[in-house]
């Protein structure tokens, strides 16, 4: 059943207050919101996406004042992250207050707060006039949507109304940073770079002898995630490629190749990741309704956006070919 899709911040602010289900687009992906302070409605978020309950979920805000009124405890380091990099794709998560439900968290003691950067959903958020949970609108595990027409075509069925804010300028989701702990803990790489964050709050979550830990376990970061239906496995040169001709292909850029795939995905010609996350969901998406019948992607180089790019290939890899939504 197709949904209302369009601009009416006012409309969308209202169906959120009734406690109904809006998408909405974000610089990351589009979001699957509902009242976080409404657990009936975040219910039907977990309904909707068929997604597990021990999966947290982020709470949207229009401002860091208001992210304040939800959190119990918010250190130094939230106000000049949040002064830094607010509004825009950082997630912080911290101890939570009562008002939050324990749905939304699925019943930890924290809650990831993040101000998005669009002007569109900052509006709806202002209209609404409440805090909105909500996760990449897509059913569970599988590609996130960066445009409303993603959306419409997994979800629009289950939802009330499809705020468009155009295609996410990111492309990946935010960057979800724990500072409930006494050390800060990278929880999932995302639109802000661990660099980044550093040069606002110095170095953090290294091991003894100065090597980096990778992100910590965090709840909801399954290793089978952001999946095509095809197979898709991640290799380093061309002649692990089987029938190239019945193949898809997902390159950062331009490369000299002496196959011709099924179909190309190469996401920047200057091989720059800022670009290459903006297109690589939808790039995905490509592969997966073109004629290939498997995909095949090279690592992106391992550094700045490129490790969270990697994060969600090496995820859609591990939870590719499952033909159950
Ligand atoms: O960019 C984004 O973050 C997008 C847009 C819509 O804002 N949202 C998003 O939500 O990616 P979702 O639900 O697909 O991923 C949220 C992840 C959870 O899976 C979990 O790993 C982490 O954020 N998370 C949320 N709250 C947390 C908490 N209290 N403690 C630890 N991790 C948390
Ligand atoms: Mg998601």
């Amino acid at each position: 059943m197709p949904c209302p899709i369009g601009t009416d911040v006012i409309r969308a602010a209202a169906l959120l207050r009734e406690g109904g289900l809006v998408a909405f687009g974000t610089e990351t992906v589009y979001g699957l919101g509902a009242n976080a302070l409404d657990p009936l409605a975040v219910a039907k978020i977990f309904a909707a996406k068929q997604r597990p309950k021990f999966d947290p979920l982020i709470v949207h805000v229009s401002n860091a004042a208001t992210a304040r009124e939800l959190v119990s405890d918010w250190p130094d380091r939230a106000t000049r992250l949040s002064e830094k990099f607010w509004p825009g794709p950082l997630t912080i998560v911290l101890p939570k207050r009562e008002c939050v439900p324990d749905l939304v968290s699925s019943g930890l003691s924290t809650v990831g707060v993040r101000v998005p950067a669009p002007d569109l959903a900052r509006e709806l958020l202002k209209a609404a006039g409440v805090p909105v949970a909500a996760p990449s609108a897509n059913p569970f595990g599988r590609i996130s949507p960066t445009t409303a027409a993603h959306v419409a075509e997994s979800l629009g069925g289950k939802i009330d109304y499809i705020l468009d804010g155009g295609p996410c300028t990111v492309g990946i989701e935010s960057t979800v940073l724990s500072l409930a702990v006494s050390t800060p803990q990278l929880l999932r790489p995302g639109g802000i770079t661990r660099e980044e964050i550093e040069s606002v709050i110095g170095p953090f979550g290294s091991n003894g002898d100065g090597t980096r830990r990778g992100p910590a376990p965090s709840p909801g970061m399954l290793s089978k995630h952001y999946a095509p239906r095809k197979p898709l496995s991640i290799v380093t040169s061309f002649s692990q490629i089987d029938e190239p001709t019945r193949s898809g292909l997902l390159l950062l850029g331009p490369v000299e190749r002496d196959i011709e795939p099924a179909a190309l995905e190469q996401l920047s010609s200057e091989g720059d990741l800022t670009v290459a996350a903006a297109s690589f969901y939808g790039a995905l998406r490509r592969l997966d309704a073109s004629s290939a019948e498997r995909i095949y992607a090279f690592p992106f180089p391992d550094v700045g956006l490129g490790i969270a790019l990697n994060d969600r290939l090496n995820r859609a890899a591990a939870g590719s070919g499952d033909r159950e939504a």
